[in-house]
């Protein structure tokens, strides 16, 4: 049932092309426009009088919400936060029946996120689910649903869950941008376009699995690992920390690049791996500050492990490493960016000979506040 892989996660991981696929499968009708079908309660007329739009999430699917909030308020202009459901319901937040609840949640059963959108609702916001299980608690108490069709993930730790949640987020940005009038047709059709190829750019990313294979072996006795990243880099970077702390049970930290000098950059020590997700050429400074970076960290003697764009040649004087990434715009790059640091956590915990699909401690839904 593992298909010839070790484990669920590694099979999952590999899964993931058809997974984004089959999540924006279906998306458009006949006029060209993009439809969400389980809309239900939630009337165009309630998008467009929307004037907050709150994300709840736990764990993996709270970065993936972290990574929506750029993508969201980019193309909408409405303010749009991201808590994690445990923070949210117990500060009293400020919402009202013109608050849009987006909560991102594979299960569907997670019981923190289940209580803060009770509350969302309770106080008058509608909520949409973005889930991957078909007709879970979350879904059914919620006014709408994007079901992610990533087919089931069995790893605790999760991957295709986590990109097919960005996808469903892009989706659901472009959606509220189509509805309010932001963006026309032709520009929501180029995100979309550019998202149907992400299939194949993650594709060659798994295809270049054994460089990231071979690097997991050159550090597996290392015990403490930084991720840095800026924008949507940010959350990928938080997201390939938690890879490590959930199966390979090591010490990992990530950090928005621009706080490095803020303090984070005191634990650099000599040899310390710092994996750095550079954000495409061209795009405002963003990418030259976090070029930046990787120059402060190497100059204390950190082995810098760079994902970049395959095209750009401004980190080789810095990089120990370079993972090239398929060239993609910034706010997509997260559904590249995030495959590599998930081959390297699966990797090793391979090889440190832990259970990766079953790690200690942790349940694949956890269904107690
Ligand atoms: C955690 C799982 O407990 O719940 C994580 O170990 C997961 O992998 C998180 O990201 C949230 O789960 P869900 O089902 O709500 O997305």
């Amino acid at each position: 049932e593992k298909g010839g892989f070790d484990w669920f996660m590694r099979k999952e991981i590999f899964e993931q092309p058809q997974a984004i696929a089959d999540t924006l499968l279906g998306r458009y009708n006949n006029r060209g426009e993009l439809v969400l079908d389980e809309m239900r309660s939630i009337s165009q007329e309630d998008l467009r009088r929307v004037n907050k739009i709150v994300i709840v999430a736990c764990g993996t699917a709270y970065y993936a919400g972290m990574v929506a909030k750029y993508a969201i308020e980019h193309w909408t202009r409405v303010p749009c936060e991201v808590e994690v459901a445990s923070e949210f319901r117990y500060r009293d937040p400020i919402i009202d029946p013109l608050t849009l609840c987006v909560t991102i949640s594979q299960s569907g059963e997670t019981a923190d996120t289940l209580m803060a959108i009770r509350h969302a609702r309770v106080q008058g916001a509608k909520v949409i689910a973005i889930c991957n299980t078909n007709g879970a608690t979350i879904p059914r108490e919620s006014d709408a649903v994007i079901y992610t069709h990533a087919g089931p993930e069995i790893g605790v730790a999760s991957t295709k869950g986590f990109l097919t949640q960005v996808a469903a987020c892009y989706l659901l940005g472009l959606y509220l941008a189509q509805v309010r009038g932001m963006k026309y047709a032709d520009e929501i059709r180029a995100v979309t376009d550019e998202l149907g190829r992400t299939p194949q750019m993650i594709q060659q990313l798994l295809d270049n699995a054994q460089q990231v294979y071979d690097l997991a072996r050159d550090l597996s006795s290392i015990n403490d690992f930084i991720f840095l990243g800026r924008h949507v880099g940010y959350p990928v970077a938080l997201e390939g920390a938690l890879k490590l702390k959930e199966i390979a049970y090591q010490h990992a930290e990530g950090f928005a690049a621009g706080e490095l000098k803020h303090g984070p950059i005191a634990i650099i020590e000599p040899g310390m791996p710092v994996f750095v997700i550079v954000p495409p050429q061209g795009r405002d400074q963003l990418h030259d500050k976090v070029v930046s970076n990787i120059q402060e960290v190497r100059a204390r003697g950190a082995r810098t492990i760079v994902l970049v764009e395959e095209d750009d040649a401004d980190v080789e004087a810095y990089s120990n490493v370079i993972i090239r990434l398929p060239r993609v715009s910034t706010l997509l790059q997260p559904l590249v960016a995030a495959v590599p640091l998930q081959l390297f956590a699966c990797e090793l915990a391979t090889l440190l000979g832990h259970d990766v699909d079953q790690p200690r401690n942790l349940a694949k839904s956890v269904t107690v506040e």
